[in-house]
């Protein structure tokens, strides 16, 4: 199969048969958008995220990681300009009371992408181009409005000023700039340097959908980087935060020096594609129109990837400037400000962020690694392509029978191999089954215990993608395994 005509269809069945992911609160008849990792699917994630951060927090001598809160104080998301900004187009059925996101159905219907344009000009396009409403069909759909992405709670106790309203954060990226200076007093780091978190994450999204790609309650393994402000910001704000013209209005060398850390990073999510198995030819780099940018960032790159409903945003780049640390400045009260110790200049630093989310990562890595493919003897084989980093179960031990002494042996081999992480035991069916369910798992190794390897102490050691099967010595295997595929 071209994995170009792959559907959502085939990636949300493979994952609930198999166990990766299961529509959440099934038995009550469902959740709107929740979804239940399961076995697999939690392995999966878990390879991801501990990749990632092995990757670029414990591997980079730049890099120190938190784990902040869900829950932060409220005035973190006043100061971040979320509560007044991260709104959404709303428009709903007059008929049906349905609610639609609005920039999302003008597109869809007219080819007009009308994001970042004031609301009553979007309540005209609907108007003039006849705009219907998805549950009629019909132009019955009223005036666009915003709508606040922040998921408010109502907390028990009330804070200083009386209020019992507290948000789920709609972003892990706060918490960092809330611990940045308890970072810089009680570690050795020094600028440049980055702070990592990997956390839930929760949007009131009008229309989640498209499996996990759009959902209320979502992961985010984020970087905020801090680097010294670019020579010439601070003299000069106003030109520099020219948003119309970005890093064009900037003195060469103040952009150079930007652009190249600010590529750096980018090439690292790049980098990072290959590494889980992405398929570069699905991979694409856009950069959001001045329009389009967030409030907070000056310049801002995503990774979009072909998904089988459309190119779609996966990660992003964004240069958020001293925007963040300043207004919590402003604020709190507290001097966030950095002394550098070799200049004794003391400064806010500006910030480059990379993010991934989590579930789109899974996502992308499903829709990579799906393959269905014809075999020789007429039959054929799903088989999940995971690169063995990132694949749930690593290897797969099966002895040919139930008796006479393999299973023991089978499980002997299982534990002289749990260095490598998840091995799976299965003695139940005909072998070539068990072959087709390890292939559908994605496990890129199946190493199977017959009468012989009671005499010769020797295993038959089976590739999933070319199904070519060796036989390896026991006493060979683990350094066999570790040079070919761990
Ligand atoms: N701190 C910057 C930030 O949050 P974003 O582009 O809004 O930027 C970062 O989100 C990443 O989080 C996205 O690239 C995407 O992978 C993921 N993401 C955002 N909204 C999501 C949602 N509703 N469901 C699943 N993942 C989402």
């Amino acid at each position: 199969m071209s994995n170009q005509d792959l559907t959502i269809d085939q990636i949300t069945a493979v994952c609930k048969r198999r166990g990766f992911i299961y529509p959440g609160s099934e038995i009550y008849g469902g959740f709107g958008n929740s979804y239940t990792y399961g076995p697999l699917g939690s392995q999966l994630k878990k390879n991801i995220k501990d990749l990632w951060w092995k990757t670029f927090v414990q591997d980079r001598d730049d890099m120190v990681g938190v784990d902040g809160d869900i829950i932060l104080h409220p005035k973190t998301w006043h100061a971040s300009g979320h509560v007044a900004g991260f709104n959404d187009p709303l428009v709903e059925c007059t008929e049906t009371n349905k609610r639609f996101r609005a920039d999302h159905i003008i597109e869809e219907q007219t080819g007009i992408d009308p994001e970042g344009l004031p609301l009553d000009e979007m309540t005209k396009i609907i108007q003039e181009k006849g705009v219907v409403s998805p549950a009629t069909k019909k132009p019955t759909l009223g005036p666009v409005r915003k709508f606040s992405q922040m998921f408010s709670t109502k907390m028990a106790k009330t804070s200083d000023d009386g209020d019992d309203v507290a948000y789920l954060r709609p972003e892990t990226a706060q918490a960092i700039f809330l611990e940045f200076k308890n970072v810089i007093d009680t570690t050795r780091v020094k600028v440049p340097f980055g702070i990592g978190q990997i956390g839930k994450a929760f949007r009131n999204e009008i229309t989640p959908g498209n499996f996990i790609f759009r959902r209320l309650e979502f992961e985010q393994m984020e970087i905020e980087y801090f680097i010294a402000p670019p020579e010439g910001f601070n003299e000069n704000r106003e030109k520099f935060m020219d948003k119309e013209k970005g890093l064009d209005a900037w003195p060469t060398e103040s952009r150079e020096y930007l652009l190249e850390i600010f590529n750096a990073w980018l090439n690292a999510q790049k980098d990072w594609c290959d590494q889980i198995g992405l398929d570069p030819d699905k991979c694409h780099l856009k950069e959001h129109a001045p329009e389009k940018l967030s409030h907070y960032s000056l310049k801002t790159i995503d990774i979009e990837f072909d998904f089988p409903f459309g190119r779609k945003e996966l990660y992003g780049c964004a240069y958020r400037t001293d925007f963040d640390l300043s207004q919590h400045e402003e604020f709190s009260g507290k001097k966030l400000k950095y002394r550098d110790p070799q200049t004794n200049e003391e400064y806010i630093p500006h910030v480059i962020e990379p993010t991934w989310g989590v579930d789109r990562s899974i996502l992308a890595v499903l829709c990579s690694a799906y393959d269905e493919e014809d075999l020789e003897d007429g039959t054929s084989r799903t088989v999940m392509r995971f690169k063995p980093e990132v694949a749930p179960v690593k290897i797969a031990v099966l002895p040919l029978m139930k008796k006479d002494g393999l299973p023991e042996k089978a499980k002997e081999i299982q534990d002289q191999l749990k260095v490598f992480g998840n091995v799976e035991y299965d003695d139940g069916g005909a072998i070539g089954k068990r072959y087709r369910r390890q292939d559908e798992v994605g496990t890129p190794v199946c190493i199977t215990v017959d009468y012989e390897s009671l005499e010769d102490d020797a295993v038959t050691v089976r590739d999933r993608d070319t199904m070519e099967q060796e036989r390896i010595d026991i006493n060979k295997l683990n350094d066999y395994l570790g040079q070919k595929y761990f």
